[in-house]
Protein backbone atom coordinates (compact mmCIF):
# COMPACT_ATOMS: atom_id res chain seq x y z
CA UNK A 1 0.00 0.00 0.00
CA UNK A 2 1.34 3.61 -1.00
CA UNK A 3 1.25 5.95 1.71
CA UNK A 4 0.19 9.81 0.19
CA UNK A 5 -2.32 12.16 1.04
CA UNK A 6 -4.70 11.09 -1.11
CA UNK A 7 -4.89 7.29 0.10
CA UNK A 8 -5.14 9.45 4.21
CA UNK A 9 -7.99 11.71 2.68
CA UNK A 10 -9.65 8.58 1.84
CA UNK A 11 -9.62 7.53 4.86
CA UNK A 12 -11.22 10.64 6.99
CA UNK A 13 -14.64 11.20 6.19
CA UNK A 14 -16.37 14.39 6.41
CA UNK A 15 -19.76 15.27 8.07
CA UNK A 16 -21.27 18.50 7.10
CA UNK A 17 -22.51 20.51 10.29
CA UNK A 18 -22.40 17.79 12.97
CA UNK A 19 -21.81 18.10 15.91
CA UNK A 20 -23.61 21.92 15.33
CA UNK A 21 -24.43 23.69 12.82
CA UNK A 22 -21.79 25.11 10.75
CA UNK A 23 -19.02 22.68 11.77
CA UNK A 24 -17.45 20.10 9.51
CA UNK A 25 -16.49 17.29 11.31
CA UNK A 26 -13.35 15.62 9.52
CA UNK A 27 -13.82 11.83 11.25
CA UNK A 28 -10.75 9.77 11.39
CA UNK A 29 -12.85 6.10 12.15
CA UNK A 30 -12.29 4.72 8.77
CA UNK A 31 -8.62 5.27 9.52
CA UNK A 32 -8.53 3.39 12.50
CA UNK A 33 -9.95 0.70 11.28
CA UNK A 34 -7.71 0.59 8.57
CA UNK A 35 -4.49 -1.57 10.27
CA UNK A 36 -2.17 -0.87 7.07
CA UNK A 37 -3.01 2.46 6.80
CA UNK A 38 -2.75 3.27 10.51
CA UNK A 39 0.45 1.34 10.52
CA UNK A 40 2.08 4.04 7.93
CA UNK A 41 0.84 6.42 9.82
CA UNK A 42 2.21 5.38 12.99
CA UNK A 43 5.73 4.58 11.10
CA UNK A 44 5.47 8.72 9.66
CA UNK A 45 5.45 10.03 12.97
CA UNK A 46 7.66 7.79 14.43
CA UNK A 47 10.90 8.05 11.64
CA UNK A 48 10.07 11.91 12.85
CA UNK A 49 10.73 11.24 16.24
CA UNK A 50 13.09 9.00 16.59
CA UNK A 51 16.05 11.63 17.17
CA UNK A 52 14.09 13.99 19.03
CA UNK A 53 15.27 13.07 22.69
CA UNK A 54 11.57 12.32 23.50
CA UNK A 55 10.91 11.29 26.86
CA UNK A 56 7.27 11.44 26.98
CA UNK A 57 4.36 11.50 24.69
CA UNK A 58 1.35 13.45 26.40
CA UNK A 59 -2.02 11.89 24.23
CA UNK A 60 -5.19 13.94 23.96
CA UNK A 61 -8.57 12.16 24.85
CA UNK A 62 -10.02 10.75 23.34
CA UNK A 63 -8.82 10.07 19.41
CA UNK A 64 -5.41 11.34 20.55
CA UNK A 65 -4.94 8.13 22.79
CA UNK A 66 -5.38 5.61 19.82
CA UNK A 67 -2.36 6.49 17.60
CA UNK A 68 -0.84 8.21 20.37
CA UNK A 69 -0.29 5.05 22.55
CA UNK A 70 1.02 3.27 18.95
CA UNK A 71 3.78 5.60 18.57
CA UNK A 72 4.27 6.27 22.21
CA UNK A 73 5.30 2.05 21.97
CA UNK A 74 7.75 2.29 19.42
CA UNK A 75 9.42 5.15 20.60
CA UNK A 76 9.81 2.95 23.77
CA UNK A 77 8.18 5.93 25.57
CA UNK A 78 5.90 6.40 28.42
CA UNK A 79 2.27 7.97 28.04
CA UNK A 80 0.76 10.68 29.58
CA UNK A 81 -2.98 10.70 29.65
CA UNK A 82 -4.20 13.84 29.37
CA UNK A 83 -8.13 13.56 29.97
CA UNK A 84 -10.99 15.39 30.25
CA UNK A 85 -11.81 16.35 33.71
CA UNK A 86 -13.22 13.92 36.77
CA UNK A 87 -11.97 10.76 34.74
CA UNK A 88 -8.55 10.94 36.61
CA UNK A 89 -8.00 9.72 40.31
CA UNK A 90 -5.86 11.65 42.64
CA UNK A 91 -3.92 15.25 42.62
CA UNK A 92 -4.37 16.46 38.90
CA UNK A 93 -3.32 19.17 36.95
CA UNK A 94 -5.97 21.26 34.98
CA UNK A 95 -6.90 24.03 32.57
CA UNK A 96 -10.02 24.89 30.71
CA UNK A 97 -10.18 26.35 27.46
CA UNK A 98 -12.85 27.10 24.78
CA UNK A 99 -13.01 25.30 21.64
CA UNK A 100 -14.66 25.15 18.53
CA UNK A 101 -18.31 24.14 19.58
CA UNK A 102 -17.93 25.03 23.57
CA UNK A 103 -15.45 25.41 26.69
CA UNK A 104 -13.31 22.08 27.79
CA UNK A 105 -11.01 21.58 31.20
CA UNK A 106 -8.30 18.82 30.91
CA UNK A 107 -6.43 17.09 33.41
CA UNK A 108 -3.14 14.98 33.76
CA UNK A 109 -2.33 13.22 36.92
CA UNK A 110 0.28 15.63 39.21
CA UNK A 111 3.95 13.78 38.99
CA UNK A 112 3.10 12.82 35.58
CA UNK A 113 6.34 14.29 34.19
CA UNK A 114 8.63 17.17 35.41
CA UNK A 115 11.88 19.04 35.02
CA UNK A 116 14.17 17.69 32.65
CA UNK A 117 11.43 15.80 30.59
CA UNK A 118 10.75 16.83 26.79
CA UNK A 119 7.58 15.85 25.68
CA UNK A 120 5.35 15.25 23.00
CA UNK A 121 1.81 16.25 22.88
CA UNK A 122 -0.33 13.87 20.38
CA UNK A 123 -3.83 14.65 19.02
CA UNK A 124 -6.20 12.86 15.56
CA UNK A 125 -6.43 16.92 14.80
CA UNK A 126 -5.49 20.51 15.09
CA UNK A 127 -8.71 22.87 14.90
CA UNK A 128 -8.35 25.48 17.14
CA UNK A 129 -5.37 24.60 19.03
CA UNK A 130 -7.46 25.14 22.05
CA UNK A 131 -7.06 21.19 23.98
CA UNK A 132 -3.12 21.38 22.23
CA UNK A 133 -2.42 24.46 24.27
CA UNK A 134 -4.63 23.57 27.37
CA UNK A 135 -2.17 20.24 27.32
CA UNK A 136 0.83 22.28 27.20
CA UNK A 137 -0.05 24.04 29.84
CA UNK A 138 -0.98 21.02 31.94
CA UNK A 139 2.42 19.96 30.68
CA UNK A 140 4.72 23.18 31.32
CA UNK A 141 3.08 23.28 34.88
CA UNK A 142 4.13 20.03 35.50
CA UNK A 143 8.07 21.69 34.29
CA UNK A 144 8.85 19.65 31.45
CA UNK A 145 9.55 21.37 28.11
CA UNK A 146 7.76 20.48 24.77
CA UNK A 147 9.40 19.25 22.19
CA UNK A 148 6.56 19.57 19.70
CA UNK A 149 2.57 18.96 18.72
CA UNK A 150 1.78 16.28 15.78
CA UNK A 151 -1.27 15.14 14.34
CA UNK A 152 -2.30 13.75 11.98
CA UNK A 153 -5.01 16.12 10.63
CA UNK A 154 -4.78 20.42 10.65
CA UNK A 155 -7.63 22.80 9.66
CA UNK A 156 -5.82 25.59 8.81
CA UNK A 157 -8.85 27.97 8.82
CA UNK A 158 -9.70 26.92 12.43
CA UNK A 159 -5.61 29.33 13.21
CA UNK A 160 -4.89 26.42 15.37
CA UNK A 161 -1.21 26.23 14.28
CA UNK A 162 -0.44 29.95 14.14
CA UNK A 163 -2.21 30.19 17.89
CA UNK A 164 0.27 27.52 18.81
CA UNK A 165 3.46 29.41 17.11
CA UNK A 166 2.96 31.92 19.23
CA UNK A 167 3.05 29.92 22.54
CA UNK A 168 6.19 28.69 21.13
CA UNK A 169 4.78 24.88 20.07
CA UNK A 170 6.10 23.76 17.05
CA UNK A 171 3.89 21.36 15.14
CA UNK A 172 3.48 18.84 12.68
CA UNK A 173 1.06 17.71 10.98
CA UNK A 174 0.42 14.73 8.06
CA UNK A 175 -2.26 16.10 6.10
CA UNK A 176 -4.49 19.65 5.96
CA UNK A 177 -7.77 20.32 4.78
CA UNK A 178 -7.99 23.96 2.76
N1 LIG B 1 -12.30 18.88 16.68
C1 LIG B 1 -12.46 20.22 16.54
N2 LIG B 1 -12.93 20.53 15.32
C2 LIG B 1 -13.07 19.34 14.66
C3 LIG B 1 -13.51 18.98 13.36
N3 LIG B 1 -13.89 19.90 12.50
N4 LIG B 1 -13.50 17.68 13.02
C4 LIG B 1 -13.09 16.74 13.90
N5 LIG B 1 -12.67 17.01 15.14
C5 LIG B 1 -12.67 18.30 15.52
Amino acid sequence: MRFDQITLKNLIHSYKDWPVEGNTFRDLTPLFNDNKALHLCAHAFVERYLDYGLTHLAAIEARGFILGSIVAYQLNIPIILVRKDGKLPGKVIRDTFTMDYGERTLEIQDGSCGEGDNVLIFDDLIATGGSILAASTLIRKAGADIAEAAAVVDLPDSGGVEVLGEANIPTFTLLAYE
